[in-house]
C-alpha cells in the first residue's frame, strides 16, 4: 500500500487509515463485539494498512484497548494516532500515561488535540505535548478540528498534521486546506463516507436509520438529509459507470484532492475495510471529480460555516 510522509515528521503512512471510534462500543454501530474489532485491525495490518486511529473518549479509553489488544507483538507494524481533548497543562501528562496503559505500548506516534477548548489557551498545552514529545513518550504532534487561527499557533509548536471532518458532503475553508498545503501539514480527514451516507446504503427508497452518532449527524438532519442524497445519488451513478461501489469513489474523491495524505474510514466488518482499500485502485476523471465537488459543496453551504457535524463543539 503506498505511503506517505506525514507532514513535517518522519513518519511514513498509508494513504488508508483504519478510525476505530466505532470500535468503543455501545453507541448502537460498529463491529459485533471487541473479538469482531481485534479481527478487523488485524487484518487491516494484514492487508499492508500501517495507519490506525483512535482517541482517548472512544469509549472512555475502550478503544484504545481494542487497538492494543489488536498491536499486541506487532507495535511495529502500526502507526497509532491517538487523542486528547485541549486540557489543562497539568492534566496532558495523566492522558497520555493512560493511553500508553490502554494501547499497550511506550510511545504514540501521532498525539492529537482532539479539539481545541475556547477557555483555555494552547501555548502552555503544546509545551506540555512538546516536554512529552521530548521525554519520547510521543514521536509527533497533531491536531483535529482546529480553524485557521488556531492552525497559525499549532504550527509555532512543530504541528505535523490536522485531522478535519471532511468529505464530499462535508468541507472546510478553502485557506485552511491551501495553509495546510502551504505549510507541510498533513491534513487527514474524518468521517470521509459522510458515516455511510456515501456508501449506497441510502437512496430515496432506503432510508432507514442507521444507529449510532449519525442519530445527531446534521448531514442526516431533516433539513439537509433530502440535499444529502441527491448528492449521494451522484455517487451511486459515478460508481455503476466505472465498475466499482460508493464508497470506492467517496473515498477516491478525497485522496484525489490536493493536500489529503491519508483518509480516516471506519469500518464494522472486514468486507467493508475490503471494498474501501478498493478505493486505492479508483481514479475519478477531471469531470466527475468537478461534479461530485460542486454537488457536495452545494449542502456544505446550507449548513453555514459554524456547523460543527454533530452539533457538538467544546464549551
Ligand atoms: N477527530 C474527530 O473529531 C473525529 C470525529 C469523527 C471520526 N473521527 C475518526 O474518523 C474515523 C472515521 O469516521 P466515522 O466512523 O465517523 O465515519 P466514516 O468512516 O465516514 O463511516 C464509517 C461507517 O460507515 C459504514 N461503512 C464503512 N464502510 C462501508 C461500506 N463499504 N459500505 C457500507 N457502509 C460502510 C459503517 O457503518 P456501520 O457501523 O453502520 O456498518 C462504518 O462504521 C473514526 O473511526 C475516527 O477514528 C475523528
Amino acid at each position: 500500500m503506498e505511503r506517505l510522509t506525514l507532514g513535517n515528521s518522519d513518519i511514513e503512512v498509508t494513504r488508508f487509515c483504519l478510525g476505530t471510534w466505532n470500535m468503543g462500543g455501545g453507541r448502537g454501530w460498529g463491529p459485533e463485539d471487541a473479538d469482531a474489532a481485534v479481527g478487523i485491525i488485524q487484518h487491516a495490518l494484514d492487508q499492508g494498512c500501517n495507519f490506525i486511529d483512535t482517541a482517548r473518549v472512544y469509549g472512555r479509553g475502550k478503544s484504545e484497548q481494542t487497538v492494543g489488544r489488536a498491536l499486541a507483538g506487532r507495535r511495529d507494524q502500526a502507526i497509532i494516532a491517538t487523542k486528547m481533548m485541549q486540557c489543562k497543562p497539568e492534566e496532558v501528562s495523566g492522558n497520555i500515561d493512560a493511553s500508553l496503559e490502554c494501547l499497550r505500548t511506550e510511545y504514540v506516534d501521532l498525539y492529537i488535540c482532539h479539539w481545541p477548548s475556547p477557555s483555555l489557551p494552547l501555548e502552555p498545552f503544546f509545551e506540555e505535548m512538546i516536554r512529552h514529545k521530548d521525554a519520547g513518550k510521543i514521536r509527533a504532534i497533531g491536531v483535529s478540528n482546529f480553524n485557521r487561527q488556531q492552525m497559525q499557533v499549532a504550527l509555532n509548536y512543530g504541528v505535523v498534521s490536522l485531522q478535519p471532518p471532511l468529505s464530499i458532503l462535508w468541507r472546510i475553508p478553502e485557506d485552511l486546506l491551501t495553509f495546510c498545503r502551504e505549510s507541510n501539514v498533513a491534513v487527514t480527514p474524518y468521517s470521509p463516507l459522510a458515516q455511510g451516507l456515501l456508501t449506497g446504503r441510502y437512496t430515496r427508497q432506503k432510508t432507514e436509520k442507521l444507529g449510532g452518532p449519525r442519530d445527531s449527524n446534521r448531514l442526516f438532519s431533516e433539513e439537509i438529509f433530502a440535499h444529502s442524497l441527491e448528492v449521494a445519488t451522484h455517487v451511486d451513478r459515478i460508481a455503476d459507470r466505472l465498475g466499482c461501489t460508493s464508497a470506492q469513489v467517496a473515498l477516491a474523491w478525497l485522496l484525489q484532492t490536493p493536500g489529503v495524505t491519508s483518509v480516516i474510514v471506519g469500518a464494522s466488518s472486514i468486507s467493508q475495510f475490503d471494498q474501501n482499500i478498493g478505493a486505492l485502485d479508483v481514479e475519478l476523471s477531471e469531470e466527475d471529480y468537478k461534479l461530485l465537488d460542486e454537488a457536495g459543496r452545494a449542502v456544505w453551504d446550507r449548513l453555514g460555516p459554524e456547523a460543527t457535524m454533530w452539533e457538538w463543539k467544546p464549551t
